[in-house]
């Protein structure tokens, strides 16, 4: 680059992170040492609480899927070096296909590198010109994402809004293909879309409903089966797409499940798909074991839905505002960025690990600290840090 486009770049650059650090927009990153887990190493070898992870059922260092990941490594060596349809299919593919559809309980699934993916490449593989897209305001990046880069007609619905989306059906031309998408669970809230009502409406104007749920796999329902499960639905919905980045192993990779030509239609098409390389063998492995063991153990569901009920009603009787809900995703609201940040210090002072968030992440007097618990966390982790926010709250009222 010549020297004074070399200068213009870098004055342009560095104004741009001045203005992100001006908004209280730039976003640290915490240095961790050693595994994920319910407690990590930070800041060289501090141990401290772990209340900021997607870990859910503390798998991302179970010894049964390390080990599973591991002897992988061993007989299928590192990566695939290729996309699927070229020479990157491998049995570990199928199997985790076969598994995650099993397990939502749809026909079929499609193992993709991250839930991003998934969610980017779907809509316009499968929604053309004169098509409609119905998407809830508070949607995922990832589906936000897919939504643009397809040729449908694009409509945000106003959050959980379901009179809205049956209104927007109604008014649909007539021969057009129209999909509803929603996360399963809203990250910043930890609730849950009115999923029985969105497949009342969908299934009464001939629409699909596309779920992402990411936040609720491993984490709602009896069995772990997800925010369908948890609100009881008959069925699985039309479309669910999710990660196997948090509750199941927290490595990388997504999934869309759904029926077998929906399947087939997105590897043709699906683009990440297509142009971008497959999982190693050894995460799809690792990601194989940990829903094994959600499949086999319902117990650790329910060690997380226990801790997450534990650290609510620990918090309600301190008197904290929380949202409402079952989700381990726990919003303590602030309503201010002042304290927000200054809660979070004094947590982190305390040994445990939160994220403060405000705008423009969520709407102004809405500020919080988001907590997530987890099955391997102990009520003495719980109660520390139950305890560090009240003096957080002492010190800072
Ligand atoms: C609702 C939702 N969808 C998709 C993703 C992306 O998942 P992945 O990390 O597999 O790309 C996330 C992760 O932040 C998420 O919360």
């Amino acid at each position: 680059m010549c020297a004074g486009r070399e200068v213009a770049m870098q004055r342009r650059v560095l104004g741009e992170i001045a203005g992100l650090r001006q908004a209280g927009r730039l976003k640290p990153e915490v240095p961790l040492g050693g595994a994920q887990g319910p407690r990590v190493r930070i800041d060289g070898a501090r141990e401290v609480v772990n209340l900021c992870s997607n870990d859910y059922l503390s798998l991302a260092n179970d010894p049964v899927v390390v080990d599973a990941a591991i002897e992988a490594l061993r007989h299928h060596g590192f990566g695939m070096a290729s996309v699927r349809f070229i020479s990157g299919t491998h049995e570990l593919h199928r199997q985790l296909e076969q598994a995650i559809a099993e397990f939502v309980g749809t026909e079929a699934a499609i193992v993709l590198s991250s839930c991003f993916d998934a969610n980017s490449g779907l809509f316009d593989a499968l929604l053309g010109p004169g098509d409609l897209v119905l998407s809830d305001e508070l949607n995922h990046a990832s589906i936000i994402e897919g939504v643009r880069l397809c040729r449908a007609e694009r409509v945000r619905y106003p959050h959980a809004d379901v009179d809205a989306v049956e209104k927007a059906l109604q008014q649909r031309p007539k021969g057009s293909l129209a999909a509803v998408v929603t996360d399963g669970v809203f990250s910043m809230d930890g609730s849950v879309a009115p999923l029985r009502e969105l497949a009342k409406v969908t299934e009464a104007y001939d629409a699909i409903l596309v779920v992402d749920d990411s936040h609720g796999i491993g984490v709602l329902g009896a069995t772990g089966r997800g925010s369908a499960e948890h609100l009881d639905l008959a069925t699985p919905p039309d479309v669910t797409t999710g990660t196997f980045g948090k509750a199941l192993g927290g490595a990388s990779g997504g999934f869309v499940a759904a029926s077998e030509a929906v399947v087939e239609l997105l590897r043709q098409r699906s683009r990440p798909y297509l142009f971008s390389n497959a999982v190693p063998p050894h995460v799809a492995a690792g990601s194989l074991a940990a829903l094994d063991l959600l499949r086999r153990n319902a117990r650790l569901v329910k060690r997380l839905q226990g801790n997450a009920a534990y650290l609510r009603a620990r918090l309600v009787e301190r008197g904290f505002e929380i949202l409402p809900g079952r989700h381990p995703i726990v919003p303590v609201m602030t309503r201010d960025v002042g304290r927000t940040q200054a809660w979070a210090e004094t947590l982190r002072a305390h040994g445990v690990l939160a994220t403060g968030i405000w705008y423009p992440v969520v709407p102004e007097g809405t500020e919080r600290i988001r907590l997530q618990a987890a099955a391997g966390h102990s009520t003495v982790d719980l109660g520390l840090a139950v305890d560090a926010l009240t003096s957080a709250r002492e010190a800072r009222r």
